[in-house]
This record gives C-alpha cells, sequence and structure tokens, in this order.
C-alpha cells in the first residue's frame, strides 16, 4: 500500500481492475499547474494559521515550483499506479521535499475541495482563450460587412426568398449571436468566480485556515459561501459547456450557409485556397470543409453538455466519484472550441463575395411584394386589402412570366384601379432596403446604426 492515499485502514492495496478503471491521469494531468498553485496557496494558508515555519513553507514553495518545471519539461509524468494528478503530485513532492514536510501539506484539504477549484481555473484561463477567438471571428464578419456597404442579396425565410437586404445586415446577424456568448461568458465568471478551497471533504475545515486568503491568492473573488455546495455543484462547469455548446450552435448556422452560398446553383461564395479543400477523384472539387467541421462539432459540443448533465442529474450530496465524469467533456470542448475557432475565421475573414451575383438575385422571386402592398398602404389602403392586390400581381406577373415593375399600365389598372404607374418607383432593391430605416432594419442608415452599437457591445466587455 506504499504511496496510497489512504493506507491505514486497508490491508490490502487495490485491486489491478480498479486500478485502471479509476486512474485519470491520462487526462487530469494537464491539471497540474492549478493543482501546484493551489498547493502553493494551501501552503500559505497553513503557515498564516502555524502550522508551517517560514523555513518549511520555503521549502515547500521551492519544492512544488521545482515539481511545476519538471512537469513543463515533461520529465515529471505519474506512475502507472498514481489514480489522480492529485495523488500523483503528492507523492512527487513527498519525493522532491521528504516524508515529513511532503506528507504535512494534505492537512486541511480534500482532492474533493482540490478538484473543484482547479476545475474553475482551468476553465477561467481557457474562457479567455475562447473568448478572443470568438472576438477575432466577430471582428472577422464586421469586417466583412465593413468591405461590403453597399451589397444586396437576397433575404429568406424558410429558406424562400422573401426581402432583399444588404449582405452587411446579414453578416452582422450573425455576430450578435457571438456577441451574446462572450456577454455570457462573462456573467458565467461572475458566478463561477469563488473559490471552493478550504471546503475540504464537505463541512469544511477545522484547523482555523482561512479561505479568503487562498481564494485572493488563486486570483477569485472571494471563497465559496457553502462548504458542501463548493465541493458538490458543478452547475457552473455545465453552464460553460452551455456556453461552449451554443457555440458551435452558433458556427453550425453560419456554416450551413455559407456551404449553401459555396454551392454551384447559388454560387454567392468563393473560398480561399488555404481554407477549403480539393477532392482526391475529382480535380474541380473546392470543398467547405471547415463549415461542414464547424456544423459537425456542434453535435459534439452538445454532446459534452448533455453528456455531463446527464451524469449529474440523479447525484446526492456531497462529493460522489461520478463528478470525475466532469473533466473529459470539458477538456473536448475546450480544446474543440480552440482548434475550429481559429481556422473558422479564417475562412469567414477570406471568403469573397460575388455580389453581382447576389444583387441579380436580390429582386427575384416576387421579393418586392410586399413592398407593393407597404406601397398601397401609404395610398390609404387597409394592409389587408393591399395584401390582396399585391398578391393578385404576382399571380398575374407569374402566369405572364414577368417581373413586377413589367406590366403595362392597363394591365396594372386591370388588377386594381389603385395600382397605379408610380407603383414602380418602390419596385426597386435599393428603394425597398433604404425604405426599412427603422432601428435594426436593413436601411443603410440603420445599419450604419447597428454597427456602431456593436462596437460599444463589445467595448464593455473584458478583454
Ligand atoms: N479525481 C477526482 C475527481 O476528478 C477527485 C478526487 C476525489 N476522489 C475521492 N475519492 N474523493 O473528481
Amino acid at each position: 500500500n506504499e504511496g496510497s492515499l489512504w493506507g491505514g485502514r486497508f490491508s490490502d492495496g487495490p485491486s489491478p481492475e480498479l486500478v485502471r478503471l479509476s486512474r485519470s491521469t491520462h487526462f487530469d494531468w494537464q491539471l497540474a499547474p492549478y493543482d501546484l498553485a493551489g498547493s502553493r496557496a494551501h501552503a500559505r494558508a497553513l503557515a498564516a494559521a502555524g502550522y508551517l515555519t517560514e523555513d518549511a513553507l520555503t521549502r515547500m514553495l521551492a519544492g512544488l515550483d521545482r515539481l511545476e518545471e519538471r512537469w513543463a519539461d515533461g520529465s515529471l509524468q505519474p506512475r502507472p499506479e498514481d489514480e489522480d494528478v492529485h495523488g500523483a503530485l503528492e507523492t512527487a513532492l513527498v519525493e522532491e521535499v521528504g516524508p515529513e514536510l511532503g506528507g504535512s501539506l494534505r492537512a486541511g484539504r480534500s482532492r474533493n475541495d482540490q478538484i473543484a477549484t482547479l476545475i474553475r481555473m482551468f476553465l477561467r484561463d481557457h474562457g479567455r482563450v475562447i473568448a478572443r477567438d470568438v472576438r477575432a471571428l466577430i471582428e472577422a464578419l464586421a469586417g466583412q460587412a465593413d468591405a461590403h456597404p453597399d451589397a444586396v442579396m437576397p433575404g429568406r425565410t424558410h429558406l424562400q426568398h422573401a426581402q432583399p437586404i444588404l449582405l452587411a445586415h446579414h453578416l452582422l446577424a450573425h455576430a450578435w449571436p457571438l456577441v451574446r456568448d462572450l456577454e455570457r461568458m462573462r456573467d458565467w465568471w461572475a458566478r463561477a468566480n469563488r473559490s471552493p478551497y478550504g471546503a475540504g471533504a464537505l463541512a469544511g475545515s477545522s484547523l482555523g485556515l482561512d479561505p479568503a486568503l487562498v481564494a485572493a491568492d488563486l486570483g477569485f473573488a472571494g471563497p465559496a459561501e457553502n462548504s458542501i455546495d463548493a465541493t458538490a455543484a458543478r452547475d457552473l462547469v455545465a453552464e460553460f459547456l452551455y456556453i461552449a455548446a451554443q457555440l458551435g450552435v452558433d458556427l453550425s448556422r453560419l456554416s450551413e450557409e455559407i456551404i449553401f452560398w459555396n454551392t454551384h446553383e447559388v454560387g454567392f461564395v468563393t473560398l480561399h485556397d488555404g481554407y477549403s479543400t480539393g477532392s482526391s477523384i475529382m480535380p474541380q472539387k473546392k470543398n467547405p470543409d471547415i463549415a461542414e467541421l464547424a456544423r459537425g462539432k456542434s453535435g459534439r459540443l452538445i454532446g459534452d453538455l448533455t453528456g455531463l448533465l446527464t451524469t449529474l442529474k440523479g447525484l446526492p450530496l456531497a462529493y460522489n466519484r461520478d463528478l470525475q465524469e466532469d473533466k473529459e467533456p470539458v477538456f473536448d470542448a475546450v480544446e474543440t472550441l480552440e482548434v475550429l475557432l481559429p481556422a473558422f475565421t479564417g475562412m469567414v475573414a477570406t471568403l469573397r463575395f460575388d455580389t453581382e451575383r447576389m444583387a441579380q438575385l436580390a429582386p427575384a422571386g416576387f421579393s418586392l411584394a410586399t413592398d407593393v402592398a407597404d406601397w398601397l398602404v401609404r395610398q390609404g389602403v387597409p394592409f389587408r386589402e393591399a395584401h390582396e392586390v399585391s398578391g393578385a400581381l404576382v399571380a398575374h406577373c407569374e402566369r405572364h412570366g414577368l417581373e413586377l415593375h413589367e406590366p403595362s399600365d392597363d394591365e396594372y389598372a386591370a388588377i386594381d384601379a389603385r395600382l397605379t404607374p408610380e407603383v414602380r418607383a418602390v419596385l426597386t432593391v435599393e428603394g425597398s432596403i433604404a425604405s426599412r430605416s427603422g432601428a435594426g432594419g436593413t436601411a443603410p442608415s440603420a445599419v450604419a446604426a447597428q454597427r456602431a452599437h456593436l462596437e460599444e457591445r463589445l467595448a464593455a466587455l473584458p478583454d
């Protein structure tokens, strides 16, 4: 039972089958720097409470520093019999500073409060990386909007041509959900910013250690309010995974559009060579693999969230070993986004839009029919009748293969006396777009105001 964390009560060591099942070092070893930071803070709290002399503290901190160096250069590795990162580092510390000093660090803490703290520190760091990457994607979308202030396109509902819109308006419509994801991340951290250290196994520490000291040392706003909640709750981990899954969904919806725009039939975009792939057999192919991988990986991010929620749903308080199952989904989600986002941003930033093709299709499919109805309303016709008249015009044009502005004055009059030739004035894409100038609309003036709001919202977020 040499080197085990619970020798005293046991006469036999763990069976090989248990060791194999129980082991988490192959994934939690990446938490070592956080574990060591926690240990340094805990050592200082022990010293402040009189359990470690100044000299012992100095030797302890030096030993922990050496472990961190050895972890970073790869020379420190968990042994096969180590259960988790906490146990492995304690064994290594004992080797580094001797059994008496190395063994004293476990006083007043438990792996339960340790792991609950470390996962928050891990998410704090990676949350920052992901937020920076999301911000870069928002800037790429806004940059494309800025580069195409006048470009128009067909706006769609039900994937059918609905009303013409500005390309910039559509691109910004994909930026806003990402802004909200960043805001969610900020709000999440305001809740997660509490240190479970000092909660012990579940009931708190009896040694008179100051959890506020450790919390401040580790960069938290303060200690957790309840030691049971601190060790047993993983809602904050699940919330982070929700944000990751929502980001995945937001990327997936944009991906679907890029894939559609990139088809031969639509032909709105060309992908940069560096951000698309070819086919091993069909020389003409240029495939939107980044968008497809983003769409695919959104499923995996949703799986990470639902997997954890399912693990949590039946757990009584306080710590249960099931909670170890939070780590792999978290590591997977973080790595997925950190690899995906830079590639995705590169694809968006280098998209080339065929604005002529988009302008050509903008009025197609009778997408100006609402403008006819709105024009009639401005002439005093009730909307219900205006809708009927405009619908009759669409039916007439469909029958005769005409666009809405093409029937003669007599044909207009035959459809309805109130349909005078002046209606042609609103039957342009530019006129239609310019008329939607209310706040949040697609008119160039409204889009410019929206663009300024986006900057303000971004400026209000932490870097
Ligand atoms: N490795 C565990 C986890 O990731 C922490 C250790 C707590 N284990 C225990 N038996 N109390 O959740």
